[in-house]
């Protein structure tokens, strides 16, 4: 039976995965976190979307049928690019995020936040606009979030004056919803609510992306509906207990097995 495969630069897509192993439990998944090449979204449009090749062709070798893109940089950079050249399933962190905000917003002023490579390339602007073109759309690059977010670092006052500075011209723009858009920042979440304050909803797409895999393998005729006892599995290019111990506070639980793979 075939798995599903998921990649992500590294550790956050665990945070995408936890929504997968709750939405399809009679499903096996196959995870690889690129953890040599993390992180993502300080590298130029050309890496990025190298690098996502290379994990889609690890994770074909596996014989997945449908492939979600869990990393909001290379979903945001790499996939408008290169979900044409496949011919499997690709489902990717952006779509489902922007339909849910479009939804949400009653003010017309959405705004979001990602690493550099993200809000660079404006694919999430461009998707809202897509749906509604009389949104106002307000972006920032957060890149600290990411070191924050993996040192365990979730309310300390650095983190705090950080978050105010960053959210600062989202906040002047009177966003009432706001896209957390990557994959780390579910887990800074308290702290950026704080910030932004009780008006504002925050959109974390992980359940609405785990809903659209569903109907994706669903629509295509491949999804296990009997009960089954399924396997998750663990793949990174590098340093399998880095990833072990990061696990629980992005996935929720722990990991047994992490193998590392030699060659992406
Ligand atoms: N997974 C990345 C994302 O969601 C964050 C980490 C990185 O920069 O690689 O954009």
């Amino acid at each position: 039976m075939k798995a599903i495969g998921v990649f992500d630069s590294g550790v956050g897509g665990l945070t995408v995965a936890k929504e997968l192993f709750n939405e399809l439990p009679y499903e096996d998944i196959i995870y690889f976190g690129d953890t040599a090449r993390v992180p993502y979204g300080i590298k130029s449009r050309e890496t990025i979307i190298k690098l996502s090749i290379e994990s889609i062709l690890f994770l074909l070798k596996n014989d997945v049928k449908l492939i979600c893109v869990a990393c909001n940089t290379a979903s945001s950079v790499a996939l408008p690019e290169i979900r044409n050249h496949f011919k499997i399933p690709l489902v990717g962190v952006i779509n489902p995020a922007v339909k849910e905000a479009v939804y949400a917003t009653r003010s017309k002023r959405i705004g979001v936040i990602g690493t550099n490579g993200t809000i660079r390339s404006r694919t999430y602007e461009n998707e809202i606009k897509g749906l509604d073109p009389s949104i106002k759309v307000t972006s920032s690059a957060c890149p600290l979030f990411v070191p924050f977010a993996e040192e365990g670092w979730f309310k300390e006052k650095a983190v705090k004056e950080v978050a105010r500075a960053y959210l600062k011209p989202i906040k002047q723009a009177g966003v009432d919803t706001l896209i957390l858009g990557c994959t780390h920042y579910p887990l800074l979440k308290q702290v950026i609510k704080e910030e932004m304050g009780k008006g504002v909803v925050l959109i974390d797409s992980a359940k609405q992306v785990a809903m659209e895999v569903r109907d994706t393998l669903g629509s295509f005729g491949l999804l296990n509906k009997a009960a089954r006892n399924c396997r998750h599995m663990f793949y990174v290019s590098d340093n399998p207990e880095w990833f072990k111990a990061l696990a629980k506070s992005f996935l929720g639980q722990a990991i047994s097995s992490v193998r590392k793979v030699d060659n992406v």
